[in-house]
C-alpha cells in the first residue's frame, strides 16, 4: 500500500519511517527543501534513538522516500496523513490549525485517486469536521473520507512505542476508510495491538484526553511528594503503595520538578480552550496547568534553600546537570531547567550546566547560563549540584571526583535518581523530592 506522510517533524518522520518497516511504500513530504535534503543525505532532523538506522535501512530497500513536491508525494496512495503542527496560539493557548488546513486544501486540489486524509496532529475536536469541508471544498472529484488516528509515541521511546503501542485509535464513521485503515495497520493488528475505531470526534478528543489524564497523574504525585516533605513520609513508597492497586497503575507516579515537553502544556492548554468554548470546564486540568507551572521555579527555590537560604545564595554557583524535558532528546519545550535556571540567576546565583543532547537547543532559552563540555565541567566550582533530568549518563556520578571539583558536597536530586542513604554516607548534604 502506498502511504503518504505530510509532515516530516518527529511525529510524521517516526511514523512513516516505521510504516516503511511494516513493508508499505511510504514518501514523507515536508515544505521545507533543507530538510527534506538533510533526509535524503541521511541527517535527522532530531536525535531520536533508532530513528536515523531506521530511515536509512527503509531508503536502502526503496519503502521510504523524500520530496517537498506534495501533488508528487500523494500520488497513488491511499492513505494520506497530516502530521504537521499545532503550535499553541500566540497568545490564547488556542491550537494554531494554519498548518493542518493549508495542507488539507493543498491536498484537496491534487488529489486525483481515492483516499482516506488521516489526521496525525494532535487537533481540537471538530476539525476534522473542517479539514472535510476544505477538502470538499476543493472539490477533488474522487471519493475520499477524514479519519482521526491520534499518535500516543513518547519522545526517546518513539520507535517502540510505535511498533508496540497499547492501542491505535481511529475515528471514523465510513466502512470503506476503516478497512483501508486496517490495512495501513495490519502488522500491528496481527500482532494483537488492540485496534479501537470510534467516531472522529471521540478519536480527536481521546488524544488530549489521554494527555491531560497523564499530566493529571504526575501533578497529583508531585503534590503528595510536597506533603510527603512535610510529614515525613517517602513518596516513592507512597508511588508504589497506590500503583499496586491495578485500577490506579504504576505508571507516570514519579515525583520530579514538573512536567514539560512539547505535549502535555500545550495539549492541556488547548483542552482547557475547548472546554471553556464549549462551557464545560475542567476544573481539574485548569489547577493541573496552574500546579505545573508554579512547580518549576518551587524547584529554583529549592535548590536556593539547599544553598543556605536567599542571602547565602547570592554570588554562589550552582551545576545544572540535564537540560532536556526528559531524557533521550534534545527537545528544550517547556522543560523546567529554564525555570529552574531563570529562578536561579533571578537570585543573583550563576548557573553552569551541561547536557548529553541539549545542549545547542538549550542556549538561546537560557541566556547567561554557562553551557560546559561535561557535567564535570559544570560542576568545577559549584556550591551545589543539581539533577534536572534523569540521563543515564548521570546515574553513576564519580562522587569523589565531584568532592574535589566542587566548592560543597551538595547534590539536589530533582529525579530521585540516588538513594539518599547512600549519597550522605558519601558525606553529600543531599536533597531530593518528597523523601526524608
Ligand atoms: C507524551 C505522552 O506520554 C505520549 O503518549 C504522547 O504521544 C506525547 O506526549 C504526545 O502527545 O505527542 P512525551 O511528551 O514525549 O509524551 O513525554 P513523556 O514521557 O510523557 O513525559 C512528559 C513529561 O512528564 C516529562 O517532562 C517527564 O519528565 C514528565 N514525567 C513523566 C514525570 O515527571 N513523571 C512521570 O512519572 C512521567
Amino acid at each position: 500500500m502506498k502511504i503518504a506522510m505530510v509532515g516530516s517533524g518527529y511525529v510524521g518522520l517516526v511514523s512513516g519511517a516505521c510504516f516503511a518497516d511494516f513493508g508499505h511504500d511510504v514518501v514523507c513530504i515536508d515544505k521545507d527543501p533543507a530538510k527534506i535534503e538533510s533526509l535524503k543525505a541521511g541527517i535527522m532532523p532530531i536525535y531520536e534513538p533508532g530513528l536515523a538506522e531506521l530511515v536509512g535501512s527503509n531508503v536502502k530497500a526503496g519503502r521510504l522516500s523524500f520530496t517537498t513536491d506534495l501533488a508528487e508525494g500523494i500520488a497513488g496512495a491511499s492513505a494520506i496523513f497530516i502530521a504537521v503542527g499545532t503550535p499553541s496560539r500566540r497568545g490564547d493557548g488556542h491550537a494554531d490549525l494554519s498548518f493542518v488546513y493549508a495542507v488539507a486544501a493543498e491536498v484537496g486540489e491534487h488529489l486525483r485517486q481515492e483516499a482516506v486524509i488521516v489526521t496525525k496532529s494532535t487537533v481540537p475536536v471538530g476539525t476534522g469536521d473542517e479539514v472535510e469541508r476544505i477538502l470538499t471544498e476543493a472539490n477533488p472529484g474522487v471519493r475520499f473520507a477524514v479519519a482521526s488516528n491520534p499518535e500516543f509515541l513518547r519522545e526517546g521511546a518513539a520507535i517502540g512505542d510505535f511498533k508496540h503501542p497499547d492501542r491505535i485509535v481511529i475515528g471514523t464513521d465510513e466502512e470503506w476508510a476503516r478497512q483501508v485503515m486496517t490495512e495501513v495497520y495490519r502488522p500491528l493488528f496481527l500482532n494483537k495491538s488492540p485496534i479501537l475505531f470510534t467516531s472522529r470526534r471521540s478519536s480527536e478528543l481521546i488524544k488530549y484526553a489521554a494527555n491531560a489524564f497523564l499530566a493529571v497523574k504526575i501533578t497529583f504525585i508531585n503534590e503528595m511528594a510536597d506533603l510527603c516533605e512535610k510529614v515525613g513520609a517517602d513518596v516513592q513508597d507512597v508511588s508504589r503503595g497506590i500503583g499496586m492497586d491495578n485500577r490506579i497503575g504504576p505508571k507516570f507516579l514519579h515525583a520530579g520538578p514538573g512536567y514539560g515537553g512539547s505535549c502535555f502544556p500545550k495539549d492541556t492548554l488547548a483542552l482547557l480552550k475547548t472546554a471553556e468554548d464549549y462551557e464545560a470546564p475542567t476544573r481539574i486540568v485548569e489547577a493541573v496547568v496552574k500546579v505545573n507551572d508554579a512547580r518549576k521555579r518551587a524547584m529554583g527555590r529549592k535548590v536556593i534553600e539547599a544553598l543556605g537560604g536567599a542571602e547565602e545564595a547570592r554570588g554562589k554557583r550552582v551545576a545544572l546537570l540535564g537540560l532536556t524535558f526528559k531524557p533521550n532528546t534534545d527537545d528544550m519545550r517547556d522543560s523546567p531547567s529554564i525555570a529552574i535556571a531563570q529562578t536561579l540567576q533571578d537570585a543573583g546565583v550563576e548557573v553552569a550546566a551541561y547536557d548529553p543532547e541539549g545542549m545547542d537547543l538549550a542556549k538561546p532559552l537560557m541566556p547567561g547560563v554557562e553551557m560546559c563540555a561535561n557535567a564535570y565541567g559544570a560542576i568545577e566550582g559549584a556550591d551545589a549540584v543539581t539533577i534536572v533530568t534523569e540521563w543515564d549518563a548521570f546515574r553513576a556520578l564519580d562522587f569523589a571526583r565531584i568532592k574535589t571539583l566542587a566548592k560543597a558536597p551538595v547534590l539536589v536530586d530533582l529525579r530521585n535518581i540516588y538513594d539518599p542513604a547512600e549519597v550522605r554516607a558519601k558525606g553529600f548534604t543531599y536533597v531530593s523530592v518528597g523523601r526524608p
